[in-house]
């Protein structure tokens, strides 16, 4: 089986890229990690990524000066490194139009909410505010506008009295590190894609995975 070469964007703690790097290194794994980049140099994730043997690449936003120049450097670095599908993991940059159209269909994000509900940052807190009962996380095609794509699957929690946006982040996360290799999985493998601007499931174990509801 030829395995999806994947490339992970991430600016920070890196748990979501830890997950999918871990899925990979199952046998029946559909994908490979051919990458992991950062827009800040000191993201903790770069380290976990070069522990994991994985090419890790740092291209400073701050240095590089504009956002096409970074979008320009991403995607360089993107198919230096063989990549077909881009996966943002906690990735906190806005990226140009001209670089989302060039991975249309082949680059997913994963936002802590269920979409369309509370985009942005801060959503757990967002969640609260609304007084929402279930709250959760979203995986989507990226498009041109933020946080707005294809919902492709999404992860339900309950919110429970006592909750503040700690406790809630700390229930969503580890659902996030579920369904996220998973999606990735089933898009490399040819069983979801973007059509129309809309998710397409080729069969109903893919479509299974559209939603994980936990207690
Ligand atoms: C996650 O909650 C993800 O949904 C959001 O940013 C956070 C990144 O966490 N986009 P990590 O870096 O994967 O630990």
């Amino acid at each position: 089986m030829s395995r999806k070469r994947v490339g992970i964007l991430i600016s920070g703690r890196g748990s979501n890229m830890a997950s999918l790097v871990d899925a990979a290194r199952r046998d029946d794994c559909a994908y490979e990690i051919a990458c992991v980049i950062s827009n800040r140099p000191d993201a903790p994730g770069l380290q976990i990524a070069r522990n994991a043997g994985i090419e890790a690449v740092a291209l400073d936003h701050k240095a590089l000066g504009t956002r096409d120049a970074l979008d320009a450097a991403i995607h360089e670095a993107l198919l230096a490194n063989g990549a077909e599908l881009v996966v943002c993991a906690g990735f906190m940059r806005i990226m140009t139009g001209d670089f989302i159209a060039k991975w249309e269909g082949s680059m997913i994000n994963i936002h802590p909410s269920l979409l369309p509900l509370f985009k942005g940052l801060d959503t757990h807190e967002q969640a609260l505010q609304a007084g929402v009962r279930v709250h959760g996380c979203s995986v989507h095609f990226i498009s041109a506008e933020l946080d707005a794509g294809a919902i492709i699957a999404q992860g339900v929690v309950k919110i429970g009295l006592d909750d503040d946006a700690d406790t809630l982040a700390a229930r969503v996360l580890p659902v996030e590190h579920l369904i996220y290799p998973a999606v990735l999985g089933a898009l490399a493998e040819g069983r979801i894609r973007l059509e129309n601007g809309q998710t397409v499931f080729a069969d109903d174990d893919a479509a299974s995975l559209s939603i994980l509801a936990t207690g």
